[in-house]
């Protein structure tokens, strides 16, 4: 397994990708809590976090993921503010394949700033040569994430039937990859 140090990936002269860590806890799930709503509408899980102890238990199991290079849980960070998360929610590491996923504080959507971390990262991670294949899987009804896929350079793979359970109903998804290979970038 590939190594690196990833503590930190910097985005621009504001805003930078944070390993999640425990330290973070308090903040993160202020946020998940003042976005819960909005959440839900695209995400499955925010309804499944009731207190700060279930932030928790999710923040200790990334960090071990993160450290083992099964998975990378990033916060967002504008200047000294978390506005959101962006993820490797698994890393096949024999297939260089990285699923990702993605969030951000409804205030702070419209901006360009989760399309920036998302660049930053794709580079960092194909430069460091542990994922050549970046997916995005999303529902078909979700336009902004599937704008987010098109504007960044992920090609349509196919749509995979009734493949997201989200409030109640399974829904059609779209999956999106990127192929970096570290020498033609
Ligand atoms: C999906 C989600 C992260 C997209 O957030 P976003 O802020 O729209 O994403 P981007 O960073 O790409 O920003 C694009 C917007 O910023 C604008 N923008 C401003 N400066 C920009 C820049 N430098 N680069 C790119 N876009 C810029 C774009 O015009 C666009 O606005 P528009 O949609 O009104 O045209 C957000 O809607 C979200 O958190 N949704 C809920 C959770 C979710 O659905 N997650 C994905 C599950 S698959």
């Amino acid at each position: 397994m590939t190594l690196c140090n990833d503590a930190v990936i910097a985005v621009d002269d504001h805003i930078r990708l944070q390993a999640i860590d425990e330290r973070f806890v308090p903040e993160l799930h202020q946020l998940v809590v003042k976005n819960r709503a909005f959440l839900q509408q695209s995400l499955d899980w925010p309804q499944h976090v009731t207190d700060e102890a279930a932030s928790r238990q999710n923040a200790i199991g990334n960090v071990m993921l993160h450290q083992r290079g099964y998975g990378k849980m990033f916060l967002i960070f504008v200047d000294e503010q978390m506005v959101g998360v962006l993820s490797f929610n698994l890393i096949e590491p024999q297939n260089k394949t990285g699923y990702i996923g993605y969030w951000i504080d409804e205030s702070w959507q419209g901006k360009g700033i989760l399309s920036r971390a998302l660049n930053a990262f794709v580079a960092f991670y194909s430069k460091a040569g542990i994922v050549r294949r970046f997916v995005i899987k999303c529902r078909v009804a979700n336009l902004e994430s599937n704008r987010v896929a098109l504007r960044n350079g992920f090609v349509l793979e196919g749509c995979l039937r009734q493949a997201e359970f989200l409030n109640g109903e399974y829904h059609d998804q779209n999956i999106y990859a990127r192929i970096v290979d570290p020498t033609s970038e």
